[in-house]
């Protein structure tokens, strides 16, 4: 009781602080998302212009970089593939030879980074959505074939890890069963259980080119306004046999994040994504905020309850934002 109790007692001397400090945030909490484009060259990685300091790179360049993250602590990158060719069934996504089995082959000779391959057809179709489309409408159960093969073709070329962030119903349990089949029964799935239809994506768009060409993803992701259907979409993918949870995006879901970790104990990834990093980078390049507020929103997110944070901020906080 005051005047006995005085909190700010235990805030007097730094290394006090430092002692008792409930929170903090190392290399090794974060994955990496990498942008690998089919059409760029060698040694000229793309800025991504919506979100600086981010680069789309060849399957050479990928591996590289990588690699010089992993010397500096990184232990996990997750893979987005940008193809040459896209079609109604996104058939580059599950091409044996394609722009991410290239990459995990690589990144598996080259580092011993666990390697996370993003199971979607959004960047692989040409009408930009995440399934097989009908009358305008994308349809659940045929996309499942399909995010089977990619995942399987995943494991093929050597994925440690896959991540479906597609949002069709019974997906966990069509690629555990497609994995199992194919006698990858190690290879884990961390799904995108809790996946909002949120604007936080639109940098994510124009980086991977992915913006649907007619209509929105409502009908797949969930509501921003919704709570409790996102602790049902955890529960069901669970109950099919996920490994992982990620929510996404993360600062302004952070009640979902908190929920998830504590009633199912799960080990929980939070997406902090394209359009976090972008408002965050537009703020201090602008001078409006300053770069601490990198270590802020990272510590929100670890605090609320994530075991990992997939962030682009990895090179930023390894003072590497330039690629080479
Ligand atoms: C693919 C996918 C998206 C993101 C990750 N996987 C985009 C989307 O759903 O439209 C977003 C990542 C980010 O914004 O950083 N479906």
């Amino acid at each position: 009781m005051f005047p006995v109790t005085r909190m700010r007692r235990m805030r007097t001397d730094e290394r006090i602080r430092n002692m008792f400090r409930e929170t903090s945030v190392d290399m090794d909490d974060f994955i990496y998302p990498l942008y690998i484009k089919e059409s760029t060259v060698d040694g000229n990685p793309e800025e991504i212009s919506t979100m600086p300091g981010q680069f789309r790179y060849s399957v050479n360049d990928a591996v590289d970089f990588a690699g010089l993250l992993e010397d500096q602590g990184l232990t996990s990158v997750l893979l987005f593939g940008i193809p040459n060719h896209k079609d109604a069934v996104g058939s580059s996504a599950y091409d044996p030879n394609g722009i991410i089995q290239q990459t995990i082959k690589g990144l598996k000779e080259q580092t011993d980074l666990v390697v996370i391959g993003d199971v979607c057809m959004c960047e692989y179709t040409d009408h930009g959505h995440c399934g097989i489309i009908k009358d305008e409408y994308v349809q659940n159960d045929p996309t499942l074939d399909y995010l089977s093969k990619i995942a399987v073709s995943y494991a093929q070329a050597g994925a440690d890890v896959v991540a479906p962030s597609d949002m069709m119903d019974g997906r966990v349990r069509a690629i555990r069963t497609a994995l199992d089949e194919n006698d990858y029964v190690n290879v884990p799935i961390f799904s995108y259980a809790a996946k909002y239809a949120s604007t936080f994506y639109s940098p994510f768009r124009e980086a991977a080119d992915s913006a649907p060409s007619f209509g929105d993803r409502k009908s797949y992701q969930m509501d921003p306004a919704n709570f409790n259907e996102a602790i049902r979409e955890v529960a069901l993918d669970i109950d099919e046999g996920m490994d992982a949870v990620i929510v996404k995006p993360a600062m302004p879901y952070l009640d979902v994040l908190r929920e998830v970790k504590q009633k199912f104990k799960m080990p929980t990834i939070a997406y902090q994504v394209s359009g976090e990093y972008s408002m965050i980078t537009a703020g201090i390049q602008k001078g409006y905020i300053t770069e601490d507020l990198l270590n802020e929103s990272l510590l929100s997110i670890k605090r609320a309850g994530a075991d990992m944070i997939i962030s682009y901020f990895v090179p930023q906080l390894l003072d590497m934002d330039k690629p080479y």
